[in-house]
């Protein structure tokens, strides 16, 4: 016979040895989680994006990973998004690319040059080429790894006056994101620029703290902003657009398979993006344009070409931030030559 003690042991283990055999099981469903935050609206190219890539994840994962998007800086705004992913806080991000150079990568501001690009194509032959992916590979260094590029689009101006000539910037205060570039910019065509987190862009131009702002018609839409910019002009003056990152250390961390196919998933999300930034961009003018709130302009030719004339020095004076080697790796690319101008 076996003794009491003996017997209660046994089934003490055999009780272990049970949960034991349902611990693990309910481990391995636990998903890895990816905290995607972003400062734009749900319905933009690159909130449409993020969903659309939490949505290929989950597939191509068979539900191993979980991505939670955060839209709208319900989580984060431009700088704090930043720290938070270097911290871990969250683990993905696709900040627009003029918001790199204060974590020191300024070379990542040769995108906010304004007439750099001419369009779409001139810019996919550098950011699918050796340049662009140089760039990425130059935010490792600060436990970043850049994934992809996503378009939003090229820019228009705004402000409660017409923006025809370049003495119409005169004097107005004018919102830009945390670029060098961008800063310079204005100041060549004789505007104050203004640093704002992009979330609090639009309460500035309610309450008169800035008079205007640049930015793809797609953010200005989706922000109402053209509800208090009576005026916005189609300048198409330079490029916004945005890499995809994510923590360095999360992702080495993965296992081989689950970064396969994460990866997967997102050429399929850029190939989505990059469609719904061109469509998205278009029907924001067409909507501001419907709306009647702002009275839109394309300038001509002639308004355009003097606005580049202006602007276009900008490259010069900001070579030694960025690194002429870059701004001539892309002038050899999409065949921009500012002498000629
Ligand atoms: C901005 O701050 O204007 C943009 O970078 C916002 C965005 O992410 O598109």
């Amino acid at each position: 016979m076996i003794p009491r003690s003996t017997s209660l042991l046994r089934r003490s283990l055999l009780a272990i040895a049970a949960t034991a055999a349902i611990v693990p099981a309910a481990f391995a469903q636990a998903p890895i989680v990816i905290k995607f935050s972003h400062v734009v609206a749900q319905d933009t190219p690159k909130g449409k994006a993020a969903d659309y890539f939490a949505k290929r994840a989950a597939e191509l994962t068979k539900g191993k990973v979980k991505v939670e998007v955060y839209p709208n800086s319900q989580l984060y705004k431009d700088k704090e998004e930043m720290e938070a992913l270097q911290l871990g806080s969250v683990q993905m991000l696709a900040p627009s690319l003029s918001k790199f150079a204060p974590l020191g990568v300024k070379e990542f501001e040769v995108f906010d040059l304004p007439f750099i690009f001419d369009d779409y194509s001139d810019l996919h032959a550098v950011t699918n080429g050796p340049v662009g992916q140089n760039l990425l590979k130059k935010l490792e260094s600060r436990g970043i790894t850049g994934l992809a590029y996503w378009d939003n689009g090229f820019k228009v101006m705004s402000a409660n006056k017409p923006l025809k000539s370049v003495e119409d910037f005169k004097g107005l205060k004018m919102r830009i994101q945390s670029s060098k570039v961008l800063d310079a910019q204005m100041r060549a065509v004789g505007a104050m620029p203004q640093v704002l987190a992009f979330s609090e862009t639009y309460q500035a131009l309610q309450t008169g703290v800035v008079d205007g702002t640049e930015n793809p018609p797609s953010n200005l839409y989706t922000q109402k902003m053209h509800e208090v910019q009576k005026h916005v002009s189609v300048t198409n003056h330079g490029y916004l657009g945005y890499a995809v990152v994510v923590n360095k250390k999360f992702w080495d961390g993965l296992p081989a398979d689950v970064r396969t196919a994460l990866n997967k998933a997102m050429a399929d999300a850029t190939k989505v993006a990059n469609e719904v930034a061109l469509k998205d961009n278009q029907d924001a003018l067409a909507a501001v344009k419907a709306s009647g709130k702002s009275v839109i302009y394309s300038p001509s030719i002639g308004e355009r070409f003097l606005l580049k004339k202006a602007m276009v020095p900008v490259h010069k004076q900001m070579a030694s931030r960025i690194g002429q080697e870059t701004i001539d790796e892309i002038y050899k690319v999409t065949g921009f030559d500012p002498s000629k101008l």
